[in-house]
């Protein structure tokens, strides 16, 4: 394992589960000091800090304490989120504006508070959006909605702060062996057609958590220093 991270600071949100809990191991592996921000205790992480990313004061108060406590910011992940399926002439309001909550105004918020502490390091940001954000998706009119606006959102600041030497990129997966998947319940009596729409044409067609991380790392580290603006899908060949 390359030290690609020695010396530097990173914040990990959702970091108790799945991707961001690898992303936190990944990055610690490669010699960073890693915060984690969470509903819930993350295991593994240098400084554990919990808030929900909905919550304007609480990412202001994890972002200066992060800073206060690694004395600078190179690195930003969030990968905190929340899914659900649901036919969209039945989706309940309330569900549309979490998820919308969560995933959305959620990175929104530790992006805007990361950003100027990056600006000082010429650090990065990598958002975890997801295939549903960048193709059409089943059953999954909220969750699509968030994950493309994630995609637009890191284009934008990618483009706004380059002059500022922070880099914005954001990964993409499709189906992810985590908690949040194997959790989601699905909507009664799918149409089969729909649900073979979409599918991974690797065996197993699923990604391990530790292969998104991966690329997080990259995306993060300064061997990345043109990718930015990038949305990297990765999907076992589901959108090829
Ligand atoms: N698993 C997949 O198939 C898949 C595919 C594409 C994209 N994604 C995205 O990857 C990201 C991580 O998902 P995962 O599969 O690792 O899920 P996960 O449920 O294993 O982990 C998500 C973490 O986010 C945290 N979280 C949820 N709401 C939060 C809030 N309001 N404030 C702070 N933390 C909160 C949870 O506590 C949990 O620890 C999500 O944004 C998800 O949409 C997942």
């Amino acid at each position: 394992m390359t030290g690609r991270y020695t010396g530097l600071v990173a914040l990990v949100t959702g970091a108790a589960s799945g991707i961001g809990a690898a992303t936190v191991a990944r990055l610690s592996a490669e010699g960073a000091r890693v915060a984690a921000l969470d509903l819930t205790p993350a295991p593994g992480a240098d400084l554990d800090l919990r808030a929900d990313v909905r919550d304007e004061e609480a990412v202001q108060a994890a972002v200066a304490r992060t800073v206060d406590w690694g004395g600078r910011l190179d690195l930003v992940v969030t990968a905190a989120g929340v899914a659900s399926y649901a036919r969209a002439h039945t989706q309940t309001l309330d569900e549309w504006h979490r998820l919308l909550a969560v995933n959305l105004t959620g990175t929104f918020l530790v992006l805007r508070e990361a950003l100027p502490h990056l600006a000082h390091h010429r650090g990065a940001g990598v958002t975890v959006a997801s295939l549903a954000g960048v193709r059409g998706f089943r059953y999954s009119a909220a969750y699509s909605a968030s994950k493309g606006g994630v995609v637009a959102l890191s284009r934008a600041l990618a483009v706004e702060y380059a002059p500022a030497g922070v880099r914005v990129a954001c990964v993409c997966p499709g189906s992810v062996d985590t908690p949040l998947k194997r959790g989601l319940a699905p909507v009664p009596d799918p149409d089969p057609a729909l649900l073979a729409h979409g599918r991974a044409l690797v065996d197993p067609p699923v990604a391990r958590a530790e292969e998104i991380a991966a690329a997080i790392a990259y995306l993060g580290s300064s061997e990345a220093r043109f990718a930015t603006g990038t949305v990297l899908q990765i999907d076992g060949a589901a959108s090829a």
